[in-house]
């Protein structure tokens, strides 16, 4: 598969920038399309497609009110992989609604067998690019909480262009956060880290309130300050076990909406 969305007359960004993204097949096997074919009706947004399987059509529009059937604070997040993070703090938020974007289907397989292990009613998920997902079919100011747990690092340099927090996409973001609205990252990956906090630090959009603090440890690694403490909602998933059995350091991350 490709790994740029193919040109579109309105679109032409799509054409030049290569997605975050490989696609590792998209076919469900065994138990993930059992479990697919039996829950994919109650938890999967069916969305209209534009170009590639992932695209969102840019005329849709996500209604939370009648997808999850009630008013409440919406939580998204981007890159959910096997839904871990995702199902964990919806377990522990009923009150909230929580939408999972990812692109990997077998990931999402996993998550509705989660959801629907669990009996929640507060998830849906949604296989689409998290740049259109953002740009297109999230109306503005309707996300209190963004998480971005573990994202692709894209460790070479030469494919440092892939990695999705970079300027192009801290708008994207932010249109969709309320003002007050909290984007939580975490990755253990310290050039990225440091990536995504040069970014971040310098988007009048969003404002670190850690901005002052440096770990010990940071000092001692020259990594300077800004870091958030661990967010306590985030459960160890296995990438994150997998860092620290190759003994790198996870940083947390966390900036409000202006
Ligand atoms: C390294 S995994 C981490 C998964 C999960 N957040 C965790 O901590 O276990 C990154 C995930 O992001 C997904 N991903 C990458 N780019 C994406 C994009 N543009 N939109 C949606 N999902 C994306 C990948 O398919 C993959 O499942």
């Amino acid at each position: 598969m490709s790994n740029q969305h193919p040109p579109t007359e309105n679109h032409p960004r799509y054409s030049t920038h290569p997605v975050s993204y490989m696609r590792r097949g998209t076919r469900l096997q065994g138990r993930r399309q059992t479990v697919w074919d039996t829950h994919a009706d109650s938890y999967v947004i069916d969305v209209p497609r534009e170009f590639t399987d992932t695209s969102v059509r840019s005329d849709y529009v996500f209604d939370p009110v009648e997808h999850f059937g009630r008013e409440a604070e919406l939580v998204v997040e981007i890159g959910s992989g096997l839904g871990e993070a995702v199902v964990h703090l919806a377990a522990q938020a009923p009150e909230k609604n929580f939408l999972a974007v990812e692109v990997y289907k077998p990931g999402l397989a996993s998550t509705l067998g989660k959801i629907a292990g669990k009996k929640l009613s507060n998830v849906r998920v949604v296989e689409a690019d998290a740049v259109h997902a953002l740009e297109r079919m999230l109306p503005a100011a309707s996300v209190t909480e963004l998480y971005l747990f573990f994202p692709d690092p894209w460790h070479k340099k030469r494919h440092h262009k892939r990695r999705l927090v970079r300027d192009s996409f801290v708008p994207i973001a932010a249109r969709v956060l309320k003002p007050g609205g909290v984007w939580r990252l975490a990755t253990d990956w310290s050039d990225y880290a440091e990536q995504m906090r040069d970014v971040l630090d310098r988007a009048p959009q969003f404002e670190n309130p850690y901005a002052e603090r440096a770990s010990e440890s940071s000092r001692e690694e020259g990594l300077g300050g800004g870091w958030a403490p661990r967010y306590e909602g985030r459960v160890h998933t296995s990438f994150e076990n997998k860092a620290h059995r190759a003994g790198r350091r996870v940083f947390d991350l966390e900036y409000v909406r202006r």
